[in-house]
């Protein structure tokens, strides 16, 4: 992902400031807040019911941000996120506020086993996505044969002749349609958005808003942000863009799609133990490297970043505790009925 300086900011500053601000206001605040691309708990339940989320069960989300909808997923149907996110920040705060493993990678290539997924999500993702062919290849590949992708998605109704946010592509529905064929997806359903979030939802998501201007207005990427969010507003009034709800299944696949690397479904077990291995090995590696020691030396003594380390190890750890969902997944008697 090669992001601009206005899509960090929205996207992995303002997830940051986001965290903090929960942490002052406290948790009720965290989902609402943090459901950025999905801001209705109605939009998450037409998905959720979608794609029959079963309790115990695994939900990939994809670009899954500071964590908000797959942690009402969790909270409101007991399944077990996973989430992937590429802005380290973001992720951070994910982690932060909700406790759920995160991987810190790009959907155009998902660190995870193919087949091995029950369900995917991905919500307000794919228009800041300029190959979405990629992205969604991806999801298919992890999935397991007849699995549910819900995805959110925010379409062009026609020629933008409005300032578009910075590093965003609207597909068309068709466009959309022959993109998830492509990828292998069959479309089940669709819809357009659902009503707006309830008043209960929406003040503490304005009230987390509130502290986050009031501390970091003054910040550049806080106005490179707002205006991103000014071009939405705008393109969303002319009616020049659109959102949509989509249920697809991912149709079975013989295609090997990652160069054989993690292709064979057989001996799921034996693949996550290794996996789990080779993480638990690199941990090992950064912890010795003692960043929180190093940090304390003058600069000029500092074999290495330790806040590079610091981040491969907050990294390295969501890997570890999304292959240990996976392993649970992979034993049918640990899942809850
Ligand atoms: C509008 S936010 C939506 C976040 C979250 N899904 C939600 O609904 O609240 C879009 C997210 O997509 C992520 N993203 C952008 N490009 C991506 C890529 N290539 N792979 C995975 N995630 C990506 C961004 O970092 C950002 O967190």
């Amino acid at each position: 992902m090669t992001a601009s300086a206005a899509m960090v900011a929205e996207f992995d500053d303002v997830a940051g400031w986001t965290a903090e601000a929960v942490e002052q206001l406290g948790q009720r605040h965290a989902i609402p807040a943090t459901c950025r691309g999905s801001a209705s708990p109605a939009a998450l339940a037409w998905l959720a019911e979608a794609c029959e989320l079963a309790a115990g069960s695994t939900l990939l989300d994809v670009g899954a941000g500071a964590g908000g909808p797959a942690a009402w997923a969790a909270e409101r149907f007991g399944v077990r996120p996973i989430l992937l996110e590429p802005m380290p920040a973001a992720g951070r705060a994910a982690a932060r506020l909700f406790g759920l493993p995160v991987i810190a990678a790009d959907g155009r290539r998902i660190p995870l086993r193919t087949g091995s997924v029950d369900a995917a999500w991905c919500l307000g993702v794919l228009c800041t996505v300029r190959d979405k062919a990629a992205v969604l290849a991806e999801i298919h590949r992890v999935l397991k044969p007849g699995a549910s992708l819900g995805l959110l998605v925010v379409v062009a109704r026609g020629p933008q002749t409005l300032p578009v946010p910075d590093g965003n592509h609207f597909p068309t529905e068709a466009e959309l349609r022959a993109l998830l064929a492509g990828a292998g997806f069959e479309l089940l359903d669709q819809v357009g958005p659902p009503g707006p979030p309830p008043r209960s939802w929406s003040r503490r998501a304005e009230q987390v808003a509130a502290v986050v201007a009031t501390r970091h207005r003054a910040h550049p990427a806080y106005a490179l942000a707002a205006h991103q969010g000014e071009r939405f507003t705008h393109l969303f009034a002319s009616g020049q863009i659109g959102v949509r709800l989509l249920h697809a299944v991912s149709r079975a696949s013989t295609q090997v799609t990652d160069g054989g690397m993690m292709s064979a479904p057989r001996d799921q077990d034996g693949f996550l133990h290794e996996l789990e291995v080779e993480v638990e090995a690199e941990v090992s590696l950064v912890e010795a490297s003692r960043p929180g020691e190093v940090a304390e030396l003058p600069i000029t003594d500092w074999l290495f970043d330790p806040t590079d380390a610091e981040r491969e190890e907050i990294g390295l750890r969501g890997l570890l505790d999304a292959v240990e969902v996976l392993e649970d997944g992979a034993r049918p008697d640990d899942h809850v009925a």
